[in-house]
């Protein structure tokens, strides 16, 4: 029997990163008189031509309302976005189509999380267990439902090496946990989180988990059977789909049990001035006209990720980023890395040499390197840390060691006019 390292290396050999980097039409410019080198794909990943095709298509050849109209091109469009539902569903092994709810993204897929299931099951003395590593779309929104509701937020400890401190967390584990909301993979680090690990843990003393799964839908596989989990939310756009459309992944009971958090059209049975009545699943949460471009373009996005060897992929990247932290490590003595857990993926966050992350983010993008600076939208870990930010280089399946070598040779040129 083959070992599966074994199987891995056999698999890279069959993936192509120039022929995945010809699929993505904006990564063959120049900027500021370089070839684009695009590390900042925990911000937004790019488009293949297959994702801008489709919502070409839709807008060119059947641009219509969903759910409303009887003719031809409201028919077609219905169809279309029911058709991504499925597709998604299937993304993340759904057990229903109806258990995906349309989302603008990540955020917005907490905060219904939160306004809706937090508000109707939060009281007095409950507790929210959140890691400090998190992104503020996983920390505000669970405050905001907890000052409404009288019950607390509570910050699980990070160890310094940027993991869930996991003896810590079973510390905090007890009948007043009602809900632990964790990111899949940590935007700011990098670090994957033990998450199935999490919810066997939460789940025995009855607590709920809501896993952000922004950073890993790109990067890995996902099964939310498999995870155990209760609701697991994550955008297009991170995963070479379009911004302004995301998803809400529930268990059928909690969501069948929660009440509608916005009111219009779409969401309705009934209404009348005497009272009105609410649709079932999915629809009792997506009032008003969704973003039925942005579902088709998503559905397009995971019908490319499918027609990948997504072993191979994830093979690929570990390799570039393995790379890029080999280099990390050997390059300059002012180098510091943050976040060192033993499991990354997609993220190199690094400060240099005590240089503000804001000018070395400049000085890399007049050699046309796009990083991301600052607090990466995760404060709390930052103060931990005692910085204000970092530089933070994040990676995508296009991504290549050459690259990575023009990050260093960038690196290398911003120090010496930095210092
Ligand atoms: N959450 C996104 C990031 O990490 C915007 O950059």
């Amino acid at each position: 029997m083959e070992t599966p390292a074994k199987n891995i290396r056999q698999q890279e050999r069959v993936f192509d990163v120039e022929a995945i980097r010809r699929d993505f039409p904006i990564l063959q410019q120049q900027v500021n008189g370089h070839p684009l080198v695009y590390l900042d794909n925990a911000a937004t990943s790019q488009k293949p031509n297959a994702v801008i095709d489709a919502i070409s298509d839709y807008y060119r050849g059947y641009n219509a309302n969903v759910h409303r109209g009887i003719h031809t091109l409201a028919e077609k469009a219905t169809a279309a976005i029911e058709n991504a539902r499925q597709s998604l569903a299937g993304f993340i092994n759904s057990p229903a189509p109806e258990q995906v709810l349309w989302t603008r993204g990540t955020t917005e897929a907490i905060n219904l999380v939160a306004y809706s299931w937090g508000r109707s099951n939060l009281k007095p003395g409950d507790r929210v267990l959140v890691p400090i590593l998190e992104h503020h779309s996983s920390i505000v929104p669970w405050q905001m439902a907890t000052e409404s509701t009288g019950a607390e937020v509570v910050p699980i400890p990070v160890t310094p090496g940027g993991e869930i401190d996991m003896m810590a967390l079973d510390e905090l584990l007890d009948e007043r946990v009602k809900m632990v909301a964790v990111s899949h993979i940590s935007n700011a680090l990098g670090t994957v989180n033990p998450v199935a690990e999490i919810v066997v843990r939460a789940h025995r003393v009855g607590a709920k988990v809501l896993i952000d799964g922004a950073q890993a839908v790109a990067h890995t596989p996902v099964d939310v059977q498999a995870l155990n989990c209760d609701f697991y939310a994550f955008s297009g756009h991170k995963m070479f789909g379009p911004t302004g459309i995301g998803v809400l992944w529930g268990r059928r009971e909690l969501l069948e049990a929660m009440p509608p958090w916005q009111g219009g059209g779409e969401m309705i049975e009934q209404v009348s001035f005497a009272g009105t009545s609410y649709q079932g699943l999915p629809y009792r949460f997506e009032a008003g006209t969704p973003d039925i471009a942005g579902a088709i373009g998503l559905a397009a996005a995971v019908d490319y990720l499918q027609h990948l060897d997504r072993v191979a992929v994830a093979a690929h990247e570990a390799d570039v980023l393995e790379y890029a932290l080999a280099q990390g490590a050997a390059a300059f003595d002012g180098l510091t890395r943050f976040g060192e857990a033993d499991h990354v993926a997609g993220v190199f966050s690094f400060l240099m040499d005590g240089i503000p992350p804001s000018d070395v983010g400049m000085l890399l993008d007049q050699q046309g390197i796009a990083v991301r600076t600052g607090h990466h939208c995760a404060q709390p870990i930052m103060a931990q840390y005692g910085i204000p930010g970092t530089v933070r280089a994040s990676f995508a399946l296009y991504n290549t060691r050459a690259e990575v070598d023009r990050l260093f040779e960038g690196l290398a040129k911003a120090r010496r006019m930095l210092r």
